[in-house]
């Protein structure tokens, strides 16, 4: 067996160097000996997080399902259990622990069961100290950077029952065609690129994640194109900052407004993509978002703070101003488009009336909606050194008081579709009523509606009869 003593420690440090070595493309091979060795057993994938780790549990069960394992709906039944984890917010990762503590006590009963944990978590090196101490029942931990050897793993730690803790601290190369198990029909998470080279500085996802490193656009045009094949009406790109695709290119000019524009002349009938850096996003790319087509009117444009002096210390190399001529912009190409975002407070030495700017940004940029967070230190982060002097109670008084009138947002960002007819991508069927269908606009409304089941993976027109905060109400036409 590899020694993985000597590869398990990974290094904030170090994964904060950017190295200049150029991203290879790798086609991703399966050993052929280790298909079969699930042939007898069952796994669970528990996915905590982001968009990009849904995207990498699908990674992870399309590689399960081809060494033979079979996918099961509990942690009891399954040989395997897998937990994906978040390190974003000191919550996630509390999450995650108390679930090792819970589920520690099935080994009790069946000592054969396997622990995986994966994703972000396993970046930090306090983390992996952590589990390696704390947590015995782990028996395999990897990153975000070797998904592919899991086959690896899983065949060592069953031929020989010790713990394998692999991950590494500088970003591999792309892996191409990594079996990728989708979780619904009709709709496709398609990563972009990997990694982040921002470097806000309450975020740990530069360190976790590694530096930026594009796909090739003809590896993801044919992959989108076979999804339109498939039968896949709806695609959502994905890249921890799309703006910055292609900027690793060395041998071509190619961008992100380049890939939207390739992209429209694919059949897949609608394209969203996320997550946006105020920044980085151009003329280019909101030109080709006004020409419509299959591109959704809805951008996740995170904000974070409407303080000027906050946004500096926050490392976003933009200003309120400039992030409202964005804004601004964007509303005069495309008049009906819905705006998100996502905003922090309580970030060290935010002041009242820091927070109050914040407020009155949330107003001015009229936003239909926002994931809103109290800063969450996190270690190796400058952000977490920053002297931090305002006491808890009242940074969540400041979330209440945010949440208030992002909320007044939600429910003006509905109201504007009554009596509308809306086009409505129908992904679900009510749990409490089997009559009930939901689904959602091109603005990405939440939109339920009485219809039968076999509507799903459907566009159907519905026409708006009520707004609430959270959903629109309608019947078909
Ligand atoms: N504390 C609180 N919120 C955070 N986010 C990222 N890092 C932190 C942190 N340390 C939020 C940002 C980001 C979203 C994905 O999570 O708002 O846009
Ligand atoms: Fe984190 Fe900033 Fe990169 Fe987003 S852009 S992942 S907030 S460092």
């Amino acid at each position: 067996m590899k020694d993985y003593s000597k590869y398990f420690a990974p290094s904030l440090k170090d994964a904060r160097k950017r190295l200049s070595k150029e991203t290879q493309n790798l086609q991703y091979q399966i050993d052929e000996k280790l298909i079969g060795i699930g042939n007898d057993k069952t796994y669970i994938i528990k996915t905590y997080g982001c968009q990009g780790n849904l995207a990498d549990s699908e990674k992870i069960a399309g590689i399960m399902d081809v060494l033979g394992f079979t996918e099961v709906d509990t942690e009891e039944e399954a040989d395997v259990i897998i937990l994906n984890t978040c390190a974003i917010r000191d919550n996630a990762e509390k999450r995650v622990f108390g679930e090792l503590g819970r589920l520690k006590g099935l080994k009790v009963f069946d000592p054969n069961k396997l622990f995986v944990v994966c994703g972000c978590m396993p970046q930090e090196e306090g983390t992996v100290n952590k589990i390696k101490d704390q947590y015995n029942q782990v028996d395999i931990v990897f990153g975000t950077h070797n998904i592919h050897k899991l086959p690896e793993y899983l065949n060592e730690a069953y031929l020989y029952k010790e713990r394998i803790l692999e991950v590494f601290s500088y970003e591999g190369d792309i892996v191409e065609n990594i079996p990728q198990k989708r979780a619904h029909e009709y709709s496709a998470w398609v990563n972009i690129m990997y990694g982040c080279d921002e470097f806000c500085t309450y975020c740990i996802v530069p360190y976790t994640r590694g530096k930026e490193r594009s796909r090739r656009p003809q590896d993801i045009i044919d992959e989108i194109k076979e999804l339109a094949r498939e039968g896949y009406k709806e695609v959502t790109l994905l890249g921890q900052n799309v703006n910055a695709y292609g900027k690793d290119f060395t041998d071509i000019n190619y961008t992100f407004a380049n890939l939207l524009s390739d992209l429209q002349k694919t059949d897949i009938e609608r394209i969203r993509f996320t997550t946006s850096h105020p920044r980085d996003l151009d003329d280019e790319t909101i030109k080709v978002m006004a020409t419509g087509k299959n591109i959704m009117p809805h951008l996740h444009l995170p904000v974070q703070s409407g303080s000027n002096r906050i946004l500096k210390a926050m490392n976003r190399k933009y200003t309120k101003e400039s992030y409202l001529e964005k804004i601004q912009k964007l509303r005069s190409l495309i008049p009906d488009i819905s705006i998100t975002t996502d905003i922090i407070v309580g970030f060290p030495g935010e002041t009242e009336e820091d927070f109050l700017e914040t407020l009155r940004l949330v107003e001015e940029a009229n936003f239909e909606g926002a994931f809103t967070f109290i800063f969450s230190p996190r270690e190796g982060t400058p952000a977490s050194k920053f002297s931090d002097e305002t006491p808890l109670a009242e940074k969540k008084d400041r979330l209440l008081r945010l949440n208030k009138i992002v909320n007044e947002g939600y429910a003006r960002g509905n109201k504007r579709f009554v009596s509308d007819v809306v086009k409505v991508l129908v992904t679900s069927v009510s749990n409490k009523n089997d009559k009930v269908l939901s689904g959602y606009t091109p603005h990405f409304k939440l939109v339920n509606f009485e219809g039968s089941k076999d509507l799903i993976g459907k566009i159907v027109d519905v026409k708006v009869e009520k707004a609430y905060t959270w959903h629109l109400k309608g019947v078909i036409v």
